[in-house]
């Protein structure tokens, strides 16, 4: 039989599977819009997330318990999650796989395989929560998950969180780009226009970006020892200093005779937009999800919000983060 449309729906657009019976009764009582990929998104804690996102949440709150010693990468979706795991994974990793090494991991396997996701990997399925207690320290998680919604031993622990941003006119572009990738035929794209009104009254995936962004600001200045608050832009323009930094922040300094041996360039380049874009398993694969790794290298740079944003929704987007963010000393 020919495989149509409906026969390969992938799992990120089946949004009613094994919901738990806390998700179902928590669903009529959330405010609720139209998604930008599967039909619904539910606002919970203040931010927006879709079905299954939720399900993951709630389950992730539920059972997640933090180590002292784990890492948990933090994003907005959209800014550099997939770059910001290679680094990490090959800093944490670099003894065991020198970055030179042909057969490292990141050559054979999509950042995402090797950092998972809390709510949208490891807690995604609510009929088994998954065992990770004697997984080796430290542990290398990742989520989108906002602040007020982690896992309460997640505060309550040292564990790490390394936090990445990106302007808010990227990351826009790029979401905007990812979800329409994501859409059935179909369903046809979102338009700019409407994807553009959405995220400016902070109906996205984890949105409000503003308010996202803001309490891990916040945060990382009460506690810097425990968040590193980090940006897109910088590990474009300054890749060696902001590394650098990660590793000490992670506990493993990069030492004299690594520098001196070009450890630093050698990650960076095996974790290069060039490199990791044209690997095999990033060209074909797909997340256990559905979504084709491909859909995470887009371009790579900054500013490619200039070829399609008009003056207009530049002012307005650039107002709302002076208006939002500004007042807090952050400013892209
Ligand atoms: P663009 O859509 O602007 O190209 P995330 O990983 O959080 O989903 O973010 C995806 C964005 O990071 C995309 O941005 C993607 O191209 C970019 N990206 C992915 N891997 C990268 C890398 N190795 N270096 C720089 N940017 C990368």
């Amino acid at each position: 039989m020919p495989e149509t449309e409906s026969s390969v729906v992938p799992k990120y657009l089946e949004e009613n599977r094994e919901l738990s019976q806390e998700c179902k009764e928590l669903i009529p009582t959330l405010p609720l819009e139209k998604g930008w990929v599967a039909s619904h998104l539910h606002q919970y804690q203040g931010f927006w997330h879709t079905t299954r996102q939720l399900q993951g949440l709630l389950s992730c709150q539920n059972h997640f318990q933090a180590h002292h010693t784990d890492l948990l990468i933090v994003t907005t979706p959209k800014s550099g999650t997939t770059w910001l795991k290679a680094w990490t994974y090959s800093l944490l990793h670099r003894h065991k796989h020198h970055p030179t090494n042909q057969n490292h991991p990141l050559l054979t396997h999509n950042p995402h395989f090797l950092v998972p996701f809390l709510e949208l990997d490891l807690y995604i399925d609510n009929s088994s929560v998954p065992d990770l207690s004697s997984l080796p320290s430290p542990r290398l998680f990742s989520t989108h998950l906002p602040f007020v919604s982690l896992p309460k031993s997640v505060t309550q622990t040292s564990c790490k969180i390394v936090y990445l941003c990106r302007d808010p006119k990227d990351a826009f572009i790029s979401l905007w780009h990812f979800t329409n990738s994501l859409r059935l035929q179909s369903m046809g794209a979102n338009s700019l226009h409407e994807a553009f009104h959405k995220f400016c009254r902070g109906v996205s995936l984890y949105g409000p970006f503003w308010e996202h962004v803001l309490e891990y600001w916040q945060k990382s200045l009460e506690h810097p020892s425990k968040i590193m608050f980090m940006r897109f832009e910088e590990m474009k323009l300054k890749p060696e200093f902001v590394l650098k930094e990660l590793a000490t922040f992670v506990g493993c300094p990069v030492s004299r005779e690594e520098e001196e041996a070009g450890v630093v360039q050698e990650i960076l380049k095996l974790c290069s937009f060039d490199n990791l874009s044209n690997l095999q398993v990033n060209k074909n694969g797909k997340l256990s999800s559905g979504e084709a790794h491909q859909a995470f290298f887009r371009r790579g740079e900054i500013g490619d919000w200039k070829n399609h944003l008009t003056v207009e929704m530049i002012q307005q987007l650039d107002g709302i983060t002076e208006e939002k963010l500004g007042q807090h000393g952050l400013r892209f």
